[in-house]
């Protein structure tokens, strides 16, 4: 057997596997790496030498918890200004439908976004990006969604391919051009809807500057009418899809997500027994956003209880956005989710790492697996 490059030992391994101990817990474990890739993973009893010996770099891990790197499913990192007015306003009764009503809310970040040239974007947007390594996250997905005219739209999806070039982690792409209505549309809703779905997507595809293709299905956004016709354009080109569901009223928007095979349904506060029987089976996962939750004072919380009893995979994000979550930190977000919502901390940690990788259609992280653990040779090419 080759030397591993890197080898930890006395470490704790929270592999997240499911079917065993919680948290799939090795204790007094050890992990080995080669060519940045998990090769060994196991009891430090099983070690078949001693650390020094195995690998170019030992490393005492001085019994500390090694987890897979945490991965953020919902952002919106990338935007122009600021929000404190619309904060200000809020504080002081105005509600976030209202905001929207009257030109602040999401068309304010969208015109300072629109007068933000790509350098100042990738500036500020690399800054928070920054924030959210230090504090755990390895893959992180963004979505577009403040330009609402095609150019500005593939500025921002720019922007998010060269975080991920440049600062040395996953980003995985979201065109969100059904975030609002934009105003210049505001007569004309129908021409926006198809303005996304003939012009804006067809280029994302091109450019192939996208994974997915998230609508925000809505009573301040778009109908389900609507959000339908935006899913089967993104199907025709290939792209998963993903929905901001049921946040301010029930739609109908997790059902519509669970029909359309979506990666995932996000928010989904106000989504009814109805709504979380249709994601049962569809392989769609619940992104809970407990950000948004806190930071616009909502009171109705998403069915945690009947996600449970219907098995759909929960994961965590934190939404990161100026309007409804100005939060960088995932590990904040496990906190907000346990205390608001009443996740117990192993399921908080399984929906930033396991089922967080599924809401992102990634199969190869989420999990600590090795060599030794798996039986085909995929599995054993998982990343940390
Ligand atoms: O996920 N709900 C819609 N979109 C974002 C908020 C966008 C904004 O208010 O700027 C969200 O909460
Ligand atoms: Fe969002």
């Amino acid at each position: 057997m080759s030397r591993f490059d890197t080898l930890w030992y006395n470490a704790h391994l929270a592999t997240m596997v499911a079917g065993g101990a919680p948290y799939g817990a090795i204790e007094d474990g050890a992990l080995a790496t080669r060519d940045g890739r998990i090769a060994w993973i196991g009891r430090r009893a099983d070690l078949p030498d001693a650390p020094g010996r195995l690998a170019e770099r030992a490393i005492d891990a001085g019994g500390r918890w090694i987890t897979p790197g945490l991965i953020d499913p919902h952002t919106h990192v990338i935007f122009g200004g600021d929000r404190v007015a619309d904060f200000e306003r809020r504080v002081a009764g105005q509600s976030y439908a209202a905001a929207a009503g009257s030109g602040s809310g999401i068309a304010h970040t969208v015109a300072m976004t629109r007068a933000t040239d790509e350098q100042t974007l990738y500036r500020d947007a690399a800054s928070r990006v920054r924030a959210m390594i230090a504090a755990g996250a390895t893959t992180i997905e963004i979505k577009s969604g403040y330009g609402l005219d095609v150019e500005t739209e593939l500025r921002l999806l720019r922007v998010a391919r060269q975080l991920g070039t440049r600062l040395g982690i996953t980003i995985r792409t979201t065109n969100l051009g059904a975030h609002v209505v934009p105003p210049e549309y505001a007569d004309r809703r129908e021409a926006y809807v198809a303005l996304v779905c003939d012009e804006m997507l067809p280029r994302v595809a091109r450019e192939q500057l996208a994974d997915a293709v998230d609508v925000f299905c809505d009573t301040i956004a778009f109908s389900p009418a609507e959000t339908a016709r935006v899913f089967e354009a993104a199907r025709a080109l290939g792209f998963d899809v993903k929905v901001h569901a049921d946040q301010i009223a029930d739609t109908g928007a997790a059902a519509l997500a669970a029909r359309f095979g979506a990666l995932s349904a996000d928010h989904i506060e106000h989504t009814t027994d109805a709504g979380v029987a249709a994601l049962a089976h569809s392989g769609t996962v619940a992104v809970l956003l407990p950000g948004a939750y806190y930071y616009l004072r909502e009171t109705a919380k998403p069915p945690v209880d009947a996600l449970r009893a219907h098995d759909v995979p929960i994961a965590l994000a934190t939404d990161c956005n100026p309007g409804t979550s100005p939060v960088t930190t995932l590990p904040t977000v496990l906190n907000m989710a346990c205390v608001l919502f009443g996740l117990t901390a192993q399921e908080a940690v399984t929906a930033v790492t396991r089922n967080a990788a599924r809401a992102l259609g990634l199969a190869d992280r989420g999990e600590l697996r090795g060599a030794d653990l798996c039986s085909d040779h995929a599995s054993a090419q998982w990343v940390v």
